[in-house]
């Protein structure tokens, strides 16, 4: 009788335990975290809250402080391997949750373990806040807005196109290429650097001696450009598309024979710093008229060559930006919503990438 009761109350308890656990478990939480929860009596707190996957991390870690439960509920959640260690010594910092939320989101689990061991700083919402702040840079930003007085966009967005470096000192590698990479005076290619899908455009397009190669989607692109152009009256060709690293050091070499240090500096890349290299940039030209910018066929692509996926790369207005004075042939692919959007909004690719792409 007595072991029927006990056995009674067992089973009782256990198909309770087990519903609790099931009814978490529906809310999103693991099975690990969910026993955790009931073990620590905090079912209710939980139920209260519903899905929450900060919550979930925090009961899941040896890392739990029962004291800043409240903190975990708020702070969004990163799939970061120390996040709750990071959150608890943020806490004792006397970082807000709403500061903490930033930081985790704005670096990988190294950069916000760093910034965890640092005394607090301030400017955390002013500059994290931005959709493209990155936590690494954090310093810089605040080094860059007290030098120039930009407002804290402008600071972040600046410094992310490391503006705050000399063009070509210390610049990033590029190792993992896809064809809406950008390479600027910052941002180099690896000497051996050579794309994998190349074509060499149709002689008929052609201006200039030999081959000219291209990737292979921007041929396309730039052949269903010309045929729009041509059924306006346009005849448009192509000068230049892919260079090599060494194609590009002896045409550096040859400008600044010709004209100087300065007109290279100005309007030709160092090898490893061309877009061409890339093969998804080309230069364009008319058929008749040997000086783009007084042909036609300039002011047509100004007006046309978002529709196709083509953004001018170096304009007028934004020669502090690219850090090359207008060229008005050099034209990159990127597609047509991106080329759209630079269109639209008036911005350099530079500027693009750094507010959608870079991660
Ligand atoms: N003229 C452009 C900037 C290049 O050399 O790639
Ligand atoms: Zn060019």
């Amino acid at each position: 009788m007595i072991i029927g009761s006990i056995l009674l109350v067992i089973i009782v308890i256990f198909t309770f335990y087990s519903y609790r656990v099931g009814e978490l478990k529906s809310l999103g939480y693991s099975d690990k975290a969910a026993k955790s929860i009931i073990f620590k009596f905090k079912y209710s707190y939980v139920m209260d809250i519903g899905e929450n996957k900060t919550l979930n991390a925090a009961f899941e870690s040896s890392d739990y402080d029962a004291d800043n439960l409240d903190n975990y509920a708020k702070i969004d959640y990163e799939e970061q391997e120390h996040l709750i260690s990071n959150i608890n010594t943020l806490i004792d910092k006397g970082y807000s949750n709403n500061e903490i939320s930033l930081i985790v989101s704005k670096g990988d689990d190294k950069a916000v373990s760093e910034f965890a061991k640092r005394d607090k700083v301030k400017y955390i919402e002013e500059f994290l806040s931005i959709s493209y702040a990155k936590l690494a840079n954090y310093d810089r930003y605040v080094a860059y807005q007290e030098q120039e007085n930009d407002d804290a966009e402008t600071t972040v967005l600046y410094v992310n196109m490391d503006f705050d470096k000399e063009e070509y000192v210390d610049p990033l590698v590029i190792d993992d290429f896809d064809d809406l990479v950008l390479v600027n005076k910052h941002r180099q290619l690896s000497s051996n650097y050579v794309p994998d899908d190349l074509v060499t455009i149709d002689k008929e397009y052609v201006k200039a001696d030999g081959e000219i190669q291209i990737e292979r989607s921007v041929a396309k692109a730039f052949y269903d450009m010309a045929e729009a152009a041509s059924k306006d009256g346009m005849e448009l060709m192509v000068s230049s598309g892919y260079r090599s690293y060494e194609d590009q050091e002896e045409i550096t070499n040859t400008y600044l024979e010709l004209y100087g240090q300065n007109y290279v500096d100005n309007y030709v890349a160092k090898p490893g710093f061309s877009e061409h290299q890339t093969a998804m940039s080309l230069d364009v030209a008319s058929k008749s008229v040997n000086t783009f910018v007084e042909s036609d066929e300039y002011g047509w692509m100004m007006d046309n060559a978002y529709k196709y996926g083509f953004i001018l790369r170096y304009p007028k207005s934004k020669e502090d930006i690219t850090g090359y004075k207008c060229e008005a042939w050099h034209y990159r692919y990127v597609g047509k919503d991106i080329a759209e959007y630079i269109h639209d909004n008036n911005i350099t690719y530079d500027e693009y990438y750094v507010m959608f792409l870079d991660k």
